[in-house]
């Protein structure tokens, strides 16, 4: 089979194309033909080894995907072959065929083709569970979104949304704006030409706002946390930025905020109730026309590229790779 190789930690530059052997399913596991792998910033800070979790030397990055289980190892009884499924893994998803264990994998909800499926299930549950799960959203509320245009960023402002939160998005630009706006927020702030906090309470009645989901981090995370209400919350999801933000606690004393972290990949094990209430709402809203905003598909020889991209900042929404383009 063809995958992506990543043989030293580095740049996605590294990272090459190359035929494998086909994967064997071990005991528990399940192998997947791949259709499409969404690219997702973690990806990058795996192939670079900055992640919380080391993947060892060679590997095939990737992390989410969309295809039809083809085979399964001793001890799983299903799903049977030929079911269309998605998953997360920690690497090897970048490949015609992965190999996971069957806990990795999760239906796709009716309505997704699969680029759509492969894009989905990280950022939208991210997105659910930093608003509901952690965040404790309520239908008026205001959230600010920072990173708005980027993969959980756009979810975020699509599920805020459709939970009925006004929304003020963030980005670096007037363009990124627009692509949130698309998605219905309410209000934009270019954080790099504008003052974050002044302008999140400006737009918000002048109290601020009640909610913040921030998968950029930065200097971007204290200036957002001034700029809530009193009782208000801040999500932290991630760091795009590269700048892990160390916040003084007396900002988070003065005005009784709540500050609260969101990890996806455990979610399942730690809350399988919060896990499943999050499948059946983010179903909901697939059935009622809620899609991933894919900005771009590219072939699995492109792996490289589609990185870069993601590292430098110039994509919005997700990158898709499409297993069977050429
Ligand atoms: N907690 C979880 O379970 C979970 C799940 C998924 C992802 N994450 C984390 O969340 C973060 C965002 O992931 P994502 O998939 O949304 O990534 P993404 O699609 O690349 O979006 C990240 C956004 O951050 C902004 N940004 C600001 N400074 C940046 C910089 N120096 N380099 C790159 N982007 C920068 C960019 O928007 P502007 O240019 O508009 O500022 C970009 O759109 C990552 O740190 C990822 O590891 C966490």
């Amino acid at each position: 089979m063809r995958a992506a190789r990543c043989t030293e930690y580095g740049p996605p530059s590294g990272i090459s194309v190359v035929e494998l052997d086909d994967p064997e399913p071990g005991p528990g596991e399940v192998v997947v033909r791949v259709h499409a792998a969404a690219v997702n910033y973690p990806d990058v800070l795996i192939a670079a080894d900055r992640y919380q979790v080391s993947a060892p030397l060679p590997f095939t990055p990737g992390s989410e995907f969309a295809g039809v289980v083809t085979a399964l190892g001793p001890g799983v009884a299903g799903p049977a072959v030929g079911s269309p499924m998605a998953g997360a893994v920690l690497s090897g998803a970048f490949a015609e065929q992965v190999v996971a264990p069957l806990a990795a994998l999760r239906p796709i909800p009716d309505g997704l083709d699969m680029v759509h499926a492969a894009a989905f299930h990280v950022t939208y549950n991210t997105a659910y569970h930093a608003l509901v799960t952690v965040g404790g959203a309520t239908a008026g509320e205001w959230a600010a979104v920072l990173g708005a245009a980027g993969g959980v960023g756009s979810a975020t402002v699509d599920v805020a949304k459709r939970l009925g939160l006004r929304v003020v998005a963030a980005a670096s630009s007037e363009e990124r704006l627009a692509t949130a706006r698309k998605l219905g927020a309410d209000a934009g702030i270019d954080y790099v030409r504008e003052d974050l906090k002044s302008r999140i309470r400006e737009l918000t009645g002048g109290e601020g706002a009640h909610l913040v989901v921030d998968p950029v981090g930065g200097d971007h995370a204290e200036a957002a946390l001034r700029a809530l209400r009193r009782d208000g919350r801040f999500v932290t999801v991630g760091y795009a930025d590269g700048r892990i933000p160390r916040i003084p606690l007396n900002l988070v004393l003065l005005k009784n905020l709540v500050v609260r972290g969101f990890e996806a990949r455990t979610i399942r094990r730690t809350d399988p109730d919060a896990a499943a209430a999050a499948a059946r709402a983010l179903a909901g809203m697939v059935r009622d026309g809620m899609r991933p905003l894919v900005s771009r598909v590219h072939p699995l020889s492109e792996v490289a590229a589609a990185l870069t991209d993601v590292a430098e900042r110039r994509t919005t929404g997700k990158i898709v790779l499409d297993m069977e383009a050429r």
